[in-house]
């Protein structure tokens, strides 16, 4: 029988594994052959127990479970409920609010307000920007909606946040495009872990500023901090303050997620914040964000949105769910740096870590890194640049015991490039 395609030549995609589910998969089911101790799965960007579990705050399940039944079942509005959107801008910047007009509207997570923002603020056809290290649904989410992804080294011989390639690349896209989105993760950035200083976030703010010195350009700074509550202390927002007074044609999105602050993943809720000097701009973004909430998803979970409300209209129920999230903090620190310890004893390189899930190892051939490591029953994730490692689901004595092996592995994989031909070392052809 021959094969009859249906899908759109711009839709279809080769099927197989999502390459991380994939990975955990034949994590799992080497545990099961070997036994959970004998494996390291590293694959999970979740908090995950010693014990492979996953990591639940109890004191917000416990409240989402205490609500009315109608508070979950019914449907929010679509802009998410009013409660809620006060209390996601209070969450997102806390002692840091810029000095600006405000709004928000409810998405599913923080992907929700990727996939807004890059529909509402690009073209088709437009390079999204990003560095060169970066969450994979960037790409996936640039695709999917018809613009591309293009990228600048994150990282300076310093192993600083390379401030000479952001401007470089920027400058370039906006000379050929009237919009400009640029998507960036920090504080805890997703793969490598790492977080801007404030002065770095000054150096890309200015940067910014002068992008928009053309009064035609629509600069737009997509600041996703998925992971801000697991990234040093209430300080870490100090950067926001820089949001406030900026260019009319320069428009900020705050991406906040509930799924890792309140390890409620699955409850996928969100929002996106739109910060501006304008006021046009952010009602402007309020109805757009509406309408693209209604031509996609439609509404957002009322039952999550109605925890975070309480949340801020409860002091005690606050620092109850503060006390909680500090435990799983500690834990994720301790895990990190235990890694990192043992990285340095090993001679293991690992991009700049300061917080959050991942540490990231830059290394050639990845994917046959990640294959060797798998013999070895270590599991992570293999990237374009090298592996990404979930500290954030791995137990501290496991966390110390790898960064041997995988520097064994990359010396083996290294080690297949070279052979000896008359007596000396050769690369192979
Ligand atoms: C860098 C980054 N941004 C955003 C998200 C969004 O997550 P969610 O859609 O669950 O809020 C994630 C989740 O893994 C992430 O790693």
């Amino acid at each position: 029988m021959s094969e009859i395609s249906f899908v759109t030549p711009k839709c279809r995609y080769p099927g197989g594994d999502d390459k991380i589910f994939g990975a955990n998969a034949r994590a799992n089911q080497k545990s099961g052959e070997i036994g959970f101790e004998n494996v390291i799965n590293a694959t999970v960007g979740a908090l995950l127990n010693d014990d492979g579990s996953l990591s639940v705050m109890k004191s917000a399940m416990n409240h989402f479970r205490s609500l009315p039944d109608a508070e979950i079942s019914a449907y929010a509005p679509i802009a998410g409920l009013p409660e809620f959107r006060d209390a996601a801008i209070k969450a997102c910047f806390g002692d840091y609010r810029p000095d600006a007009h405000i709004e928000a509207v409810a998405t599913p997570g923080g992907s929700g307000a990727i996939r807004n923002t890059i529909w509402n603020y690009s073209d088709p056809g437009d390079a999204i920007l990003t560095s060169d290290w970066y969450w994979g649904p960037y790409d996936t989410q640039s695709t999917v909606n018809g613009r591309r992804l293009e990228t600048y080294k994150l990282f300076n011989d310093s192993d600083e946040f390379n401030i000479d390639a952001f401007r470089e690349k920027s400058a370039e896209l906006v000379e050929t495009q009237d919009r400009l989105v640029i998507l960036l993760n920090s504080p805890a950035h997703n793969p490598t872990g790492y977080s801007l200083t404030d002065k770095e976030w000054e150096s890309v703010m200015g940067t910014i500023n002068k992008l928009a010195e053309n009064p035609d350009k629509r600069i737009v700074l997509f600041a996703d901090i998925a992971y801000i509550d697991f990234a040093g202390d209430g300080s870490s927002r100090g950067f926001m303050k820089l949001f406030g007074s900026l260019p009319e044609n320069v428009l900020v999105i705050v991406a906040y997620s509930m799924s890792k602050a309140f390890t409620l993943y699955g409850l996928r809720s969100g929002a996106m914040i739109c910060v501006s000097s304008n006021k046009y701009a952010t009602e402007e973004f309020f109805n757009s964000c509406q309408v693209a909430n209604r031509g996609t998803w439609s509404n957002g979970t009322r039952g999550a949105q109605k925890l975070l409300a309480d949340v801020y209209a409860d002091e005690n129920l606050k620092a109850e769910i503060e006390w909680e999230r500090a435990y799983y903090k500690t834990l994720l620190e301790e895990r990190a740096t235990s890694f990192q310890k043992a990285s340095k004893e090993a001679g293991l390189e690992t991009c700049p870590y300061r917080h959050g899930f991942f540490v990231a190892i830059p290394c050639d051939k990845p994917n046959e890194v990640a294959e060797e490591l798998e013999n070895r029953n270590i599991y992570a994730v293999a990237l374009q640049k090298g592996l990404r490692f979930a500290v954030c689901s791995v137990s501290k004595d496991k966390c110390a015991k790898a960064p041997k092996i995988i520097k064994d592995a990359i010396i083996t994989v290294e080690s297949r490039k070279w052979k000896v031909e008359s007596g000396k070392w050769k690369e192979k052809d």
